[in-house]
């Protein structure tokens, strides 16, 4: 699986996103250790904070599945409709930093794409650093 591969499929994950409210719409693929992908999208709520979001969906759709070891994750967002040269990179917001956190050592390789060409290749350890995780609670 190569990251161009991954960034595609961020991008198809998009196409399932459920954001009737903020018309936001975000896709993550996320690439577990075993090599499968998996998928997640945004899904909103007319009760507003019942929204998950899509680098969520793709980690809690994994973990219910057995994998909780990654290599990477590929995300896209962007406003409903908008010309993809419009679209800006959607970084991943501070809980799902921390949720990725829980299932990936620092390096995890996040890719952050505008389009299926554009994307800034980042480290979970960059986007959080000096993080709290499973470790902390040892001993
Ligand atoms: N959203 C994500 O899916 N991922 C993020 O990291 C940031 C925000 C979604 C949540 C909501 O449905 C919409 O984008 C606007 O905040």
């Amino acid at each position: 699986m190569d990251e161009k591969e991954l960034v595609r499929l961020a991008f198809e994950a998009r196409e399932k996103s459920y954001a009737p409210y903020s018309h936001f719409c975000v896709g993550a693929a996320l690439l577990g250790e075993s090599g499968e992908v998996y998928l997640g999208c945004n899904i909103e709520n007319a009760s507003y904070g019942a929204t998950v979001c899509a680098e969520r969906t793709a980690v809690f759709g994994a973990v219910a599945r057995g994998e909780r070891r990654f290599q990477a994750i590929a995300i896209t967002g962007a406003k409903e409709g908008a010309p993809p040269e419009q679209a800006g990179y959607a970084w991943p917001c501070g809980i799902c930093r921390q949720v990725l956190r829980e299932f990936s050592a620092g390096a995890l390789i996040v890719l952050v794409a505008r389009t299926p060409e554009d994307y800034v290749k980042t480290t979970l350890a960059a986007l959080l650093p000096d993080s709290f995780g499973p470790e902390d609670l040892e001993g």
